[in-house]
């Protein structure tokens, strides 16, 4: 027997599932895709990216993380969004956090894991930069999460720092970067409310997070 045969079990199942709902569906969905989302989240395995959201295969372009993190000069990311902004021209990107990453946890906690503690740095590198809003958080607990969060507003900033999304834009073109925490106590996504649809709006939450 195969190793691992219950997931090719699962597998037919699945599909049979989708075809049994959308007949035609995988064959229709190899000729193309057009999503109209591209999905920056953390690669945990309690937060899967179109489960959440409740959207089928090609509905989605997905990226995912150790703490989804957008780092100015991380090729795999950039390359995503430049392939999901000039080729699939999706409308939308959500960068989407977590309350309770244990990425963002390590990163706040200084612990020592390896090679993972330079990708965090940039983490404890935004804990510098909000120490006076989080040393007045009482509870370590929400400390931790007001730090998810201030990730995720990071992110949506460096996401439309990128030349990708700055010629989007100029180009007049109709893209909006969100910023979206998700809770894993109870299944449910906020929406952190920093959407940018324009340069304009780029440059002012660059201001107000300086
Ligand atoms: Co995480």
């Amino acid at each position: 027997m195969r190793d691992l045969e219950h997931l090719f079990d699962k597998n037919r199942k699945w599909a049979e599932g989708i075809s049994q709902v959308h007949p035609g569906f995988f064959s229709q969905l190899s000729e193309q895709q057009a999503p109209e989302y591209l999905w920056i989240g953390c690669a945990d395995s309690r937060v899967p990216a179109n489960e959440i959201v409740g959207l089928l295969p090609g509905e989605l372009f997905v990226h995912r993380n150790v703490a989804n993190l957008v780092i100015h000069t991380d090729f795999n990311c950039l390359s995503v969004i430049e392939y999901a902004v000039s080729v699939l021209k999706v409308r939308h990107i959500i960068v989407c956090g977590h309350y309770g990453c244990g990425g963002v946890r390590t990163a706040f906690g200084g612990s020592r894991l390896g090679l993972i503690d330079n990708w965090l740095r940039h983490i404890r590198d935004l804990q510098e930069r909000h120490r006076a809003e989080l040393a007045a958080i009482h509870d370590e607990e929400q400390r931790i999460d007001r730090l998810c969060e201030l990730n995720v507003i990071a992110g949506v900033r460096h996401v439309s720092q990128t030349t990708m999304v700055e010629s989007a834009w100029r180009e007049g073109r109709g893209l909006v970067v969100h910023g979206w925490i998700y809770s894993l106590k109870d299944g449910l996504l906020r929406d952190l409310r920093v959407d940018l649809a324009n340069q304009a709006a780029a440059d002012a939450l660059q201001q107000s997070t300086d």
